[in-house]
């Protein structure tokens, strides 16, 4: 058996508002092996999000137990959050959020600097190329079109050689086209390097194509057929 990366029992999320309180993520047991690409479906506001951003250490948890790098975090606070994130977890959004005033290749180097690492421009580089973009490295994101702002993104992900890449809907934002080029990306970055994903879509056809595919429902991980896929 591959090395357990991620493993949760009864993991719960619950919002806390003021009149409220929503429960996002619900008693979600689950075991991530190094080098799976797994694909977390359902539908818009079912919890993929929160359950992403759980397993990330985006978030901290309500209750249950998360064992992330073989750390338990089922309590952690933000502070121990960041420093696992930082060291070791990469990440991708629907929306790119590159910093706008930054180059590529200065965007692709800026998690070092979070994680307190020497700058390493030959790496940054090499991503850079890695994801196609190798003649587009001193351009601003608005000179980028939306493909290859996510191609920059992925590079930055990876700058800190991440144990596990969490993408949340990194197809959202892009037509059908790009959005396939940018998920078979993902899924070379998976084969050839090995690189273990955690991704949620919308796009079912996407999702056929991850080694796993986790259904959510009200926050709960549901079967494929109790999934109510095809009703959206
Ligand atoms: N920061 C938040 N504060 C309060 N409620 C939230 C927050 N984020 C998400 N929710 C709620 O939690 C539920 C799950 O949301 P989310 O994880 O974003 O679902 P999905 O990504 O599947 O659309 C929804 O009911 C949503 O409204
Ligand atoms: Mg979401």
């Amino acid at each position: 058996m591959k090395e357990l990366l991620i493993k949760t029992e009864k993991l719960n999320k619950v919002y806390k508002l003021l009149v409220e309180e929503i429960y996002a993520v619900r008693d979600v047991d689950l075991e991530v092996r190094a080098g799976e690409f797994i694909a977390i479906m359902g539908p818009s506001g079912s919890g993929k999000t929160t359950l992403l951003d759980s397993l990330g250490c985006l978030t901290t948890i309500t209750s249950g137990r998360l064992n992330v790098l073989g750390k338990d975090v089922s309590q952690a606070r933000e502070s121990a959050l960041v420093a696992l994130r930082r060291k070791s977890l990469g990440f991708v959004f629907q929306d790119f959020l590159l910093i706008p005033t930054l180059t590529a290749l200065e965007n692709v180097q800026l998690p070092l600097l979070f994680a307190r690492a020497p700058q390493n421009n030959t790496r940054a580089v090499e991503l850079l190329e890695r994801v196609g973009l190798g003649k587009r490295i001193n351009h601003l994101p608005k000179e980028l079109s939306g493909g290859e702002k996510q191609r920059v993104a992925i590079a930055r992900a990876l700058i800190t050689s991440p144990k596990i890449l969490f993408a949340d809907e990194p197809t959202g934002n892009l037509d059908t086209k790009i959005g396939e080029e940018i998920f078979g990306l993902l899924m070379e970055l998976n084969i050839k390097d090995n690189l273990t994903v955690i991704m949620t879509t919308h796009n079912p056809k996407l999702g056929s194509l991850a080694s796993r595919v986790i259904y959510l429902k009200d926050g709960r991980i549901v079967s494929r057929e109790d999934s109510s896929l095809f009703t959206y």
